[in-house]
């Protein structure tokens, strides 16, 4: 079983138990003998299963097991303990049970808000508040079924649950670290020198678009969407002027994957603040990676790249030869992008694919009529990439994949997540059972460039809840912490540095640093065995572990964050610091 699946099932579990419990002694408390004893036999079988689920999840990583060995087991523990034995002694009246099964039923349900609400890195503080919270709701309980504590028990009760919480109240609050994140701080204009070869003028605006047939209001680069694609040729020096007509929330251009100097990177409250309605910025920078890019806005960027603020960015080597197409798929209003083009293409024509994932979500690509191969992932090439025939890809948000062929005399036709977005004539091809690319495992292997690792960073992912803002929410957070209580990772210029990112959230994060291509060491504890990958936009899913390192060579302060922009705006967003 993947560890996905184990924390799937362990919550499951626990869930089940929570509800058996509770349900027993509510049952109980009703004095319906049979019904209390079939559910408190469950629960207790539910609860003892817990031990097989945790054991394995701390065997896949402690990150997703330790509030769970250190809160939930000693609370399931106690649960057993206390309502177990009375149980087997089965009284003649059910009643009796009913505090110690409901006890155990918030034992349980606080295990299981430490891991909802809290998760990852278990503190002393939250074990506390949970042991307040059950024993105040089991003398609460007591009170309630009449049934009588001797003055001792509940005097001892109020004493425990008053010291949990205030000790436990005490430490879950006590100031964390510094996040030391700089906001709205002005970064010197480290514009390159030289001179413009590419001029481009980029004017945000609300606008209405034509979708299949349909207007749709849309927030729009040069009232297209996608905007304008730009262009360039390697050794280029690209300017970019962007205005604002009248996006109220503002606008940047963030040039994703591309490592621009920190001053270029489009980043309000960081790199520079966001051009409102009337305002310009001009952006310039040098051509020297070639490949497949996109650019975004990142204010309120998970508004505005939805709504349609993003278009794609390609820098080739040389004047096109062949067939050369982007496919920049995105969902507008609910519609999907591009629409369909049928383009018929000469046989023996060399044909370059770049797919661009522009949504939050992952995309499944298969490319149906040819053998063709991935050249490069994330604008840099693989080494040895083998021909792939009947082969689909994942495309993780704001990930690009090229893929090559030449034309074959037959049609060849390529279908986003089903759906036929380009092809050179009509093709008819199932491809939802095809097999997926691992790209870990594809092209030819190098040796790790570096020898040596400065600096670590473990990132855990995860859901819980944020009281740091205005109003409390349910994050997306990073090690327990939501923007902008995340602290910083400091690098020095030239560390190696490496990066464990792993989640135990129930969901996909598509993690993405700004200014670096990281390198893939392994992901799940398997080394990475194909061609060198260097992403700036890999899909890390739930219960998986993935390691990755770069250098640190291009200083600044740079965002780190989930690439599903619901989240990164809902607190999963961090900063990679030069000190
Ligand atoms: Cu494509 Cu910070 O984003
Ligand atoms: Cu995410």
């Amino acid at each position: 079983m993947t560890t996905g699946s184990l924390l799937a099932v362990d919550l499951v579990i626990a869930v089940l138990a929570a509800a058996a419990w509770l349900g027993g002694g509510a049952a109980s408390a009703a004095r319906r003998r049979p019904l209390a004893l079939g559910l408190a036999a469950f629960a207790l079988l539910a609860t003892l299963a817990r031990a097989f689920t945790i054991i394995a999840l701390a065997r896949a990583g402690w990150w997703f097991a330790g509030e769970k060995v250190l809160i939930a087991a000693p609370l399931s523990l106690a649960a057993v303990v206390v309502a177990g034995p009375r149980l087997l002694r089965a009284p003649g009246d059910i009643r009796s049970v009913a505090v110690p099964l409901l006890f155990a039923g918030y034992a349980q349900s606080g295990a299981l808000l430490v891991t909802l609400l809290y998760g990852y890195p278990a503190s002393a503080g939250v074990g506390l508040l949970a042991v307040a919270g059950v024993v105040a709701a089991t003398a609460l309980s007591w009170r309630v079924l009449g049934a009588r504590p001797s003055r001792m028990v509940s005097r001892a009760a109020l004493v425990v649950a008053v010291a949990a919480l205030l000790t436990g109240t005490g430490l879950a609050v006590a100031p964390g670290a510094a996040s030391g994140v700089p906001h709205d701080h002005d970064y010197p204009l480290a514009r390159t020198a030289d001179e413009p070869t590419r001029r481009f003028a980029l004017t945000a605006g609300t606008a209405t678009v034509s979708v299949s047939g349909r207007d749709v209001e849309a927030w729009a680069f040069n009232a297209q969407v996608p905007g304008p694609e730009l262009t360039a040729t390697a050794g280029d020096v690209l300017e970019v002027t962007l205005r604002n007509r009248d996006i109220a929330r503002g606008v940047t251009l963030h040039w994703h994957g591309y490592d621009v100097p920190n001053s270029q990177d489009g980043v309000p409250g960081v790199t520079q603040a966001a051009v409102l309605p009337g305002q310009e910025f001009v952006y310039r920078f040098r051509a020297d990676q070639v490949g497949t890019y996109w650019y975004h806005t990142h204010a309120v960027s998970d508004v505005g790249v939805r709504m349609g603020l993003y278009g794609v960015l390609v820098v080739r080597p040389a004047p096109v030869t062949g067939v050369d197409v982007t496919v920049p798929v995105h969902t507008l209003s609910g519609l999907p992008l591009p629409e369909p083009k049928v383009e018929p293409v000469e046989a023996d024509v060399p044909v370059r694919l770049r797919l661009i994932n522009t949504d939050s979500t992952t995309h499944r690509y298969a490319l149906a009529g040819t053998p063709f191969r991935v050249a490069a992932i994330d604008g840099y090439d693989l080494q040895g990439p083998a021909p792939l025939v009947d082969t689909a890809v994942l495309i993780p948000a704001g990930g690009r994949y090229d893929l090559v062929f030449t034309a074959p005399p037959t049609p060849v036709a390529l279908f986003v997540d089903g759906r036929a977005v380009y092809s050179t004539g009509p093709v008819s091809a199932a491809t939802g059972a095809w097999p997926v690319l691992d790209p870990l495992t594809y092209g030819v292997g190098s040796p790790v460039p570096w020898s040596r690792v400065d600096r670590t960073f473990t990132l855990v992912l995860d859901r819980g809840l944020d009281l740091h803002g205005l109003l409390p929410r349910y994050a997306h957070t990073v090690n327990g912490a939501a923007d902008p209580d995340i602290p910083s990772q400091v690098v020095r210029l030239g560390d190696i540095v490496k990066f464990t990112i792993v989640n135990r959230s129930q969901i996909v994060h598509p993690w993405h640093l700004h200014g670096h291509h990281v390198l893939v060491l392994s992901r799940n504890g398997e080394p990475a065995t194909g061609s060198p990958l260097w992403l700036d936009s890999f899909d890390v899913r739930p219960g998986d572990v993935w390691e990755v390192a770069f250098r640190a060579d291009n200083p600044g302060t740079w965002a780190n964050h989930c690439h599903n922009l619901a989240h990164a705006d809902a607190g999963m967003t961090l900063h990679l610091m030069y000190s």
